[in-house]
């Protein structure tokens, strides 16, 4: 009896040993299934980022990549610049002969690559550092045809430009009139601007130089009529060049203002020489320089200037850039 007892207490242990192996094992093998599947699933790597990241997982479209004519090398480097759902969403339909070039750029993105190569095959006289650049600006798409309508209006660093328009009907408010010691007819000017526009008035005057504001603020009534007046007296080429459209001044933003005549003789101007150095100490820019119009989209206009504050203002002026480069430059 007692016999029979402890050979069914061995039973049980053995069996209770068994399961317990059993479970362990199972849940071992699943593990494995898991962190397999897990490998090759190229969903799970996100490390992407405009190509600036490295690539941890394995590469899974090496093959793609050599069967679209890419070289070793060229698979090297976007192996370990651009994660593999990029290279699968971006780069498996054709190929870029100059890719490497573009994802050596610091403001390189994977997303609009194929607008480099694009831009590039008609510029190839620009750098692959610049194609980046524009298309980043939107020089590779005419001016005003697809505009993104600006949100950040009452900030002081919003862009308005060929691509980056004002809601419709737009009107600043925050807006100061200058007095006659500033302006030449009461015109106005947002109040964060106001003060520093009337400090770089007074500072020039102490050495000598006079400087008016000739237009500042513009409804959009306003640019609409000097727009429309500009077409029919100069053709619609030469408008386009030297007014924006409705919308699209930064005068109808609140934060630009005309200096004493708007003739491109005023650059010979000593009071021209004095804001080249000085403006920027006050916040302002001049914002439509010569040479980089087909940035800027206008012609020369040395009597423009647009309020950034003096920081902004100053980093702008430093790097010897349009605002729309700076804007690519520095965009996190
Ligand atoms: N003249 C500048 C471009 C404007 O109309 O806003
Ligand atoms: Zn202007």
């Amino acid at each position: 009896m007692r016999l029979r007892r402890r050979h069914l207490k061995d039973n049980v242990k053995v069996f209770i040993k068994r399961t317990v192996i059993f479970i362990i094992s199972a849940f071992m093998l699943w593990c494995a299934i898991i962190c397999i599947k897990d490998i090759n699933n190229p969903e799970n790597d996100k490390d992407t980022s405009g190509g600036k990241e490295i690539n941890k997982e394995e590469y899974v479209y090496k093959e793609e990549l050599l069967d679209l004519g890419y070289d070793v090398k060229d698979v090297e480097l976007i192996s370990t610049k651009i994660s593999n759902v990029d290279v699968k969403k971006y780069l498996l339909t054709e190929k870029y002969k100059d890719i490497s070039m573009f994802i050596s750029s610091p403001y390189y993105k994977v997303e609009n690559t194929m607008r480099y190569q694009k831009y590039y095959d008609k510029h190839s006289d620009y750098t692959t550092d610049n194609v980046v650049i524009y298309v980043e600006i939107g020089l590779d798409n005419e001016f005003y045809a697809d505009p993104v309508e600006i949100a950040n209006y009452n900030d002081v660093d919003a862009l308005v430009n060929k691509y980056h328009k004002l809601p419709s009907k737009y009107e600043a408010d925050d807006l100061v009139t200058l007095s006659k010691k500033y302006s030449s007819r009461g015109h106005k000017i947002k109040k964060i601007a106001s003060e520093p526009l009337m400090k770089m008035i007074d500072a020039a005057r102490e050495d000598g130089i006079n400087l008016l504001v000739i237009s500042g603020y513009r409804t959009e009534s306003t640019q609409s009529g000097l727009y429309n007046n500009s077409v029919k007296k100069n053709g619609v080429e030469h408008a386009l060049l030297y007014s924006a459209k409705p919308g699209y001044s930064e005068h109808q933003l609140g934060l630009a203002v005309d200096l004493n005549e708007t003739e491109e003789r005023f650059d010979q101007t000593k009071e021209y020489k004095w804001l080249k150095t000085n403006s920027y100490k006050y916040g302002f820019i001049e914002r439509y320089p010569k040479g980089k119009e087909f940035i800027t989209g206008y012609g020369y206009e040395p009597w423009h200037y647009r309020y950034l504050g003096v920081d902004l203002a100053t980093k702008v002026f430093t790097e010897n850039v349009t605002y729309e480069e700076y804007l690519v430059k520095h965009s996190k």
